[in-house]
């Protein structure tokens, strides 16, 4: 900006030949402003030497035109009857000292903006504030079981590593749920972290849909770049310094562009060997809508030409509009896991089964080679299979458990798994009106809940519940839920499905029957009226007892612990998530007088 202004400024100023002695040196001084400036423009910017500069721009273009003008001036001054010497040289003593003062203030600016740039760099570079989403990364747990799946690992190993400058940037490996994608992913995840090579690990969860984290995937996958390479954090810090507003942004192609794109390329000439970005279960994402941005850019011509060590893993199922983007691509190599070959599928599989089930006696090599072979190559489905055989269970051998297992009617792999969970459910002998009602109860109180939440939080907000028969401890049924639901063991981790298939299956009634959870059914208010309920009775007042309002939410050195005293975890729910709750309740005018409580001001 300042450059053209001055450019411009000087092209006026040679264009001049008639000008008096006095204007004569104005236009050196615009001269000399503008070879210094010239040299200086050039330099990097920081913010302040910009501002300055837009100032100077700005006399300098005033000043040009004064001399512009200066003929027609001094005729309108004749005229008016004016002094045209003195005139002249008042108006010319304020522009000189104008712009003395300027220079005088951008050298001076120079100088102390050098000095914290050299601070900054020494120091860390500040990216706090940036959108983040916590536990979405890395989970060993979920590694594949060692000496398991090694030839597809290689494979996906050998193209990360890979120095062919044409290599697909992108790996797609996809396949139905149950095949092991996730395992696949993280094991390939850690496998890259052991030797300093995993910039990012991201992985979806539809249980964690409430986040939103398809916008905030890039943000959090630049963040983790930043901590895995100085040049990138650097490239990183400059951007947001330059731009507050990209630290938060939820415009996917913003943060694509400018938290992406322009670090990656500043740092890809100087990061040696090839790195590792791995996004897992990208079907789990918010919605179809959600992710079409995300896929659109995957597939860009950005994309394609990322740094050639770049290489960016993504697993989810073969849905419609992620397959039907992703499959015609050139630069996303596609791998498909329900294609990999039966033996060696099997072969692991029998590794796993044999590894679970080492511990009953009448279970030998026979019995897991079968179980393998009924699998279809599900790993999810193996792992039910051990968790249905394992569990003692009244009157029952573990190989007669095993024996009504494969008794069960053979079906293709597409419905393999809803066998399994229709066998699973049908074990429990929910068998009573009473029994299955609740069962639904406890399932659909987990399933609409926008967040995971433990079972204390779980159990709490039931007993605010309208009806009175709702009021029972959830353990009753989760207990028996192990197999499919993590978090039940305790009473303060979140509930949450072991596989997203299970939460699938309930809320498809073609698929679940008689266990089918109706999402859309808007006419239970129970969640709605509880957390309404939850912020009538527990708001309050100044709820950490803090000392003083005048501090800001930084200088309370214990916050977290006082918000963690003084906050529960279904306040803390129903603050966040009373209105999403209340959206998907028919409207009932005792729910409106909650919400005129909570909101309503006497
Ligand atoms: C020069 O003259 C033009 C038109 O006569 C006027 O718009 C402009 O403000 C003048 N510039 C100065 C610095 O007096
Ligand atoms: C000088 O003034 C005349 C009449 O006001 C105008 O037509 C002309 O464009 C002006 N010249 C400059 C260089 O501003
Ligand atoms: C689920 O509930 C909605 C709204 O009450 C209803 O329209 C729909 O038919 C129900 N679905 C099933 C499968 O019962
Ligand atoms: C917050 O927690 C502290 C410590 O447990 C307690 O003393 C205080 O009364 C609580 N404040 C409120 C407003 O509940």
């Amino acid at each position: 900006m300042a450059l053209s202004v001055l450019t411009f400024a000087a092209q006026l100023i040679i264009a001049q030949a008639n000008i008096d002695k006095a204007v004569l040196a104005l236009v050196e001084k615009l001269g000399y402003v503008y070879t210094f400036l010239l040299e200086k423009d050039t330099i990097e910017n920081m913010k302040s030497m910009k501002e300055n500069l837009g100032k100077i721009a700005r006399v300098v273009s005033d000043c040009a035109g004064f001399i512009k003008n200066y003929s027609n001036t001094t005729n309108f001054w004749k005229r008016l009857g004016k002094n045209v010497v003195s005139e002249t040289q008042t108006a010319i003593d304020d522009y000189s000292q104008a712009l003395d003062g300027l220079m005088q203030q951008y050298r001076d600016h120079t100088i102390r903006d050098i000095r914290i740039y050299v601070h900054r760099v020494l120091d860390e570079l500040n990216l706090e504030g940036m959108s983040y989403v916590g536990g979405a990364s890395l989970n060993t747990m979920k590694k594949c079981l060692d000496d398991t799946r090694m030839e597809i690992l290689q494979d996906i190993i050998d193209w990360v590593n890979d120095p062919d400058p044409d290599a697909p940037r992108i790996l797609w490996l996809h396949g139905q749920a149950g095949r092991g994608k996730s395992a696949i992913a993280h094991t390939i995840a850690a496998w890259t972290k052991d030797v300093g090579r995993l910039g990012s690990c991201f992985c979806f969860a539809r249980d964690k849909r409430a986040e939103r984290r398809e916008e905030k995937m890039l943000s959090t996958i630049a963040r983790d770049l930043a901590g895995w390479d100085p040049v990138f954090r650097k490239a990183l810090a400059r951007v947001l310094e330059e731009d507050h507003t990209l630290k938060t942004t939820p415009d996917v192609l913003q943060q694509w562009k400018k938290l992406i794109l322009e670090p990656v390329s500043e740092a890809a000439s100087v990061i040696v060997g090839n790195v590792a970005v791995v996004i897992d279960a990208l079907d789990e994402s918010e919605s179809v809508s959600s992710r079409r941005p995300i896929l659109s850019l995957l597939i860009s011509e950005e994309a394609a030409n990322l740094p050639s060590n770049f290489r960016i893993l993504l697993t989810s199922r073969p849905l419609p509009d992620i397959e039907c983007v992703l499959s015609s691509s050139r630069h996303v190599r596609v791998t498909c896991l329900d294609e990999v070959p039966w033996d060696l599928a099997y072969r692991d599989i029998c590794i796993f089964v044999s590894k679970e089930l080492a511990a009953l006696e009448d279970i030998g090599q026979e019995e897991v080679e079968r179980i393998a072979h009924r699998s279809s190559g599900l790993f999810e489905w193996a792992r039910l299979a051990c968790e249905f055989i394992k569990p003692y269970k009244p009157g029952l051998t573990a190989k007669e458990q095993f024996t009504d297992l494969i008794a069960l009617p053979s079906d293709d792999a597409k419905v393999l798994l809803d066998t399994m969970y229709t066998t699973f459910l049908g074990s429990l002998g929910l068998r009573s009106d009473r029994s299955l009602r609740r069962f639904r109860s406890v399932m659909r109180q987990i399933v609409t809940a926008f967040v995971p939440l433990p079972m204390a939080t779980l159990n709490h907000m039931r007993g605010l519940f309208p009806d009175e028969d709702d009021h029972y401890d959830i353990a009753i049924v989760l207990q028996f839920m192990a197999p499919m639901l993590g978090g039940i063991i305790d009473n303060t981790s979140p509930v949450r499905p072991l596989h997203a298939s299970f939460y699938d299956f309930l809320t498809d009634h073609s698929r679940s029957g008689v266990y089918f959870i109706n999402t859309s059914d808007s006419t239970n208010p129970a969640y709605a009226r509880a957390s309404l309920q939850v912020l009538c009775s527990e708001l309050q007042f100044n709820i950490c007892g803090l000392e003083s309002s005048y501090f800001g939410n930084h200088q309370v050195t214990d916050l977290q612990e006082r918000i963690k005293k003084n906050i529960s975890c279904h306040l803390s729910y129903s603050c966040q998530f009373w209105a999403k709750h209340l959206e998907r309740t028919k409207f009932d005018s005792s729910l409106a007088r909650l919400v005129k409580a909570v909101v309503g001001s006497e």
